[in-house]
Order: C-alpha cells, then structure tokens, then sequence
C-alpha cells in the first residue's frame, strides 16, 4: 500500500512509497485512510528538524490529524465497519507513568509516550493503518470530510480547560481573549472562544486575505498591531505562534488574575531580552498564570466533537483551505500565501 514517509531529521527525505500492510500489533480496528491535515510540526518533521522512526527503523510514515473509514473491527467494540474514525494521536508510554496510566497521556511525566506520524510510532498518511478501539474516535457523520478538524480542535480543547481550570481557582467571569496567531489552531481556539460569548481578538500579521475574513466571519475582532494597543489586558491569551516576542507580550499585557496558554512551540533560534524582575513582580502582584499545553486526551476529542457540532459548518468547511490528492503531497507540503488548512486526501 502507499504512504507518505519520512527519515526524521533528514531534510528532503520525504517519499510517497509501497510500504507493509500495517501489522495485527497495531490494533484490531482496520482503518482505511481518507484523509490527513498537514501542521506545522509535519513542516518541521519533514525539514529535518524533528521527529523519530519507529525502534529498528529509518523511516516513519508522516500524518497525525486523521480521518478514516472504519474496514473491520472487533465485535463490541466502540467503531463498527463504515464509522467514521479520527486516531489519537499519542499512546501512553509503556511504564506506564502516574498519568499515562489514568488515560492523562497527554501529561506523560517521563516522556517515553509514543505519538503516531511524530514520535517512534507511524502516522496515518497511508491508504490502511491500524488501531487500538480505545484509541479510534467515532466521528458524527453530519461532519463527514470536516472530521480532519478533530485532532487540531482537541489540542485547542486542551487549552481551553487549562485556562477553565486555572481561572476556577477563584471568582472568575472572563470577558476578553486575545488569540495570537490566525493559523487553524489560532482559528479554532477563537471558534471556541466565541461558542463561550467572549469577546475575542485574533493578532497576526497579514493585512487582508483569508485569515481576516474567517476572523470576521466568526463575529470576532481581527488586529494586525501590537496587543497593548489594541486590546490592552485580556483576561485570557491564547498564544498559538510560539513566536517568542508574541508570547512575551501576551504574558506582560494579561488582566490581573488573568491566564495565558501557550499552545506554540518555539523554533529555539531567537533570543530575546526580558525584563523578567517586572514580569515577576506583575505576575506575582496580579496572580497571573502562564500554562503550557500540548496534546489531547480522550476528555478533549468529546470537547473538541461538541465544539465543532456547535459551529458554523460552512465557517469550519472554510478552514480546509485546500485537499491535495496523495500523490501530489509535495503541493500540500509546499505552504501558499492564503493557506489555513492543508488536506491530504488519501482515500475517498
Ligand atoms: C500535535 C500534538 C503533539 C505535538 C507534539 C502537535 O502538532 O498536534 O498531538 O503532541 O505536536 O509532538
């Protein structure tokens, strides 16, 4: 069968290529690919600068924002035969630590998880995978092609109660979110924003195009300036870049008692100066909190169904920016200007 595969930390490796019938180990729910949405960690995978192939192996099969059809599953299990699926995207290491162990793998604490497409384990950019049934989630058929949302809007869900969390920890009625970046994950997390009744800015940097109609559309408010001086002490910032100026500013423009989720892995190659005694002092004399947040779990798939349930479905069918069939996988790795999401259509 064919896959899209990659040698991690080897720019340019990436190959469409005749691969092995995925292996029983891999779970009994047999899973025809449909589709796979490309990300930025897919970027940095196929650059070189990330990832690993599975123990024993040079190579691993790219993909982690999933959809597929259901071939054959085990009676009783959660997915039938013509279901809809999306795979999770990390399996909870083999300790298993405190975390993994309660179905928190997205808290891993030792770091041995294993994350398909990413992390020692193959992705789903091919024409059949395997699953575990506690790890396929069953898709509504109302949101058909849309399904490849899923994985992005679960990491998004994530954020979010993070931020519900840790804003619990006392009185807590938050009117205004800053949203950096307009990529999908800046895109969904202000979607999600707006299902709550906030009010919700989105900061990035093109002027016109894509990015500012979806913007628009949602009912939410678009800047290209700086968050001081536009929407000055937010009680939330969801800061999906990873562009460390941008977070820097989100931490230091944040409400008293205000949170900030970082959801943006920085690049590591830009140093900044930090006047980090006045970042302290606000934070301490405020109680600000500043969270990282990665991955999803199963509580944050049912979050992120419910969530893209409730939306717009011509709003979120705007997000697929573009499906590129298989064999033109390099136009899908390839970004353009008005790119938001990128779809691989393994299957139909
Ligand atoms: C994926 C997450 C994953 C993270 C780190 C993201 O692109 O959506 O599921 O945990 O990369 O590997």
């Amino acid at each position: 069968m064919k896959a899209l595969t990659v040698q991690p930390l080897t720019a340019g490796s990436a190959r469409l290529e005749d691969v092995d019938e995925p292996p029983q180990s891999d779970g009994t729910v047999l899973v025809q690919g449909l589709a796979v949405g490309v990300c930025g960690t897919d970027m940095e995978i196929v650059s070189g600068a990330y990832g690993w192939a599975p123990p024993g192996r040079d190579r691993l099969v790219l993909g982690h924002e999933s959809l597929g059809r259901v071939v054959e599953a085990p009676a009783g299990a959660s997915v039938a035969a013509g279901d809809l699926v999306v795979g999770i995207v990390r399996l909870p290491d083999p300790v298993p630590c405190g975390n993994c162990a309660v179905g928190e793998w997205d808290f891993c604490h030792n770091g041995q998880y294993t994350e398909h497409g990413i992390k020692s384990h193959d992705g789903y950019c091919s024409e059949r995978y395997r699953l575990h049934p506690e790890y396929a989630v069953k898709i509504d058929p109302g949101l058909g092609a849309l399904g490849v949302l899923m994985e992005p809007t679960s990491v998004v869900a994530k954020a979010w109660e993070q931020v519900d969390r840790i804003g619990g920890r006392a009185h807590w009625d938050p009117q205004t979110v800053v949203v950096t970046g307009a990529g999908p994950i800046g895109l969904l997390a202000a979607m999600i924003g707006v299902e709550r009744g906030l009010d919700v800015h989105v900061f990035d940097q093109v002027e016109a195009g894509t990015k500012p109609d979806l913007v628009h559309a949602l009912g939410a408010t678009y800047h290209t300036g700086r968050i001081e001086h536009s929407c000055p002490h937010p009680d939330i910032v969801i800061e999906c870049t990873g562009v460390a100026s941008l977070v820097f500013d989100a931490m230091e423009h944040l409400a008293a008692g205000g949170v900030a989720c970082l959801t943006g892995v920085s690049s590591g190659k830009h140093a900044l100066k930090v006047d980090a005694s006045m970042l302290n002092r606000s934070m301490v004399l405020e109680n600000q909190a500043v969270v990282g947040s990665v991955n999803a779990n199963h509580r944050h798939y049912q979050a992120a169904a419910e969530s893209l349930m409730k939306a717009d479905r011509s709003w979120i069918s705007k997000l697929v920016t573009r499906r590129v069939p298989l064999e033109h996988w390099a136009d899908a790795l390839a970004r353009q200007p008005d790119d938001v999401k990128v779809v691989i259509e393994v299957g139909t």
